[in-house]
């Protein structure tokens, strides 16, 4: 399905007007990539392969952008995870800007603040993915944003959002898997993409015990409306409400999907100080 760049909202639009798309990858995968989405062309120059020295700088970016979206929740990834577990098997997707374009304290965040580094090429968000062995899946392995950089005075409304869609999109997923906290505000964006099918309420193996794991059916239509002027989150719907403190209540729906329960996250509501309520209904 293709995207015209009139029809999208503004703010999205003006993403794809500032910022360049950028991919690691190994080559040996691009045949089986999107590396135009939507019609938005990955330009080969970047395209970043993990195994040359030329990709250097780019990948300290993603670690200055890991550091700053994930270090503060214990779950920073050393550079060999990255390595090993998306930018050579899988991708690392997102989109990003040369230092020139940015403002000064965002090139400090960077470490490309002198001249020199005029035309390094700095990622702002980014969508790591893994391909699992299941035809068509993909497990979604960490989303940040240089938007929790808001200190910087940019922010680009939109840019976690439009980074997974594209994303999802180059992967060629039918199938995205993923964890994620029950707290955690991403899982209104996830919901984006569609309904979010539980796996786990309560998943021990995971780092945090409080983690749900999920699955999102992709459908090119969904992922589009996602992206339109007047997208509203669902407000329908809810057989069960989940509020993210309540470990005893993960464990009783755990408890009821391995019975072979079957429920699925259709929205979620901001309780102000509080930790967010998730609204799930059957199937
Ligand atoms: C979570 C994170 C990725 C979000 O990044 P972001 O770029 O600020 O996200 P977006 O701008 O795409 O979306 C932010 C909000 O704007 C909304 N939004 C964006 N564009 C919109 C539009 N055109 N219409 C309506 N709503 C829109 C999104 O739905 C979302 O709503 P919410 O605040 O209710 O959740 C970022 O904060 C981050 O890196 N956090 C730390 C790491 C992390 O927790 N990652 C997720 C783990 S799975």
């Amino acid at each position: 399905m293709e995207l015209s760049w009139s029809d999208l909202a503004p703010n999205f639009r003006a993403i794809l007007e500032s910022c360049e798309p950028y991919l690691v990858s190994y080559p040996g995968n691009y045949g089986a990539l999107d590396l135009e989405p939507f019609g938005v062309l990955i330009e080969p120059k970047r395209r970043y392969t993990a195994t040359t020295l030329a990709s250097r700088q780019l990948i300290d970016g993603l670690h200055v952008l890991d550091a700053a979206t994930f270090g503060d929740q214990q779950m920073l990834m050393p550079r060999w995870v990255l390595f090993d577990c998306g930018e050579f098997p899988g991708i690392v997707f997102g989109f990003g800007r040369r230092a020139r374009e940015l403002s000064p304290r965002m090139r400090e965040k960077f470490r490309v603040h002198s001249p020199s580094d005029d035309d390094a090429f700095v990622p702002l968000s980014m969508w790591v993915a893994i391909r699992c062995a299941e035809e068509g899946a993909w497990f979604g392995h960490n989303l940040s944003s240089a938007n929790v950089l808001s200190e910087t005075g940019e922010v680009l409304s939109g840019l976690a959002t439009l980074t997974k869609v594209f994303g999802v999109k180059v992967a060629r997923a039918s199938r995205q898997y993923g964890a994620t906290q029950w707290d955690s505000k991403s899982i209104g964006l996830h919901l984006r993409l569609g309904d979010m099918h539980v796996l786990s309420a309560y998943t021990p193996a995971h780092t945090h015990a409080e983690t749900l794991s999920y699955r999102v059916d992709v459908d090119d239509a969904v992922l589009v409306r996602s992206l339109l002027p007047g997208y509203r989150a669902s407000t329908a719907g809810g057989a069960r409400y989940l509020e993210a403190e309540d470990v005893a209540a993960m464990r009783a729906l755990q408890e009821d999907l391995e019975r072979g329960e079957r429920w699925t996250i259709v929205g979620t509501e901001a309780r102000g100080d509080l930790p967010q309520r998730v609204r799930l209904t059957r199937g």
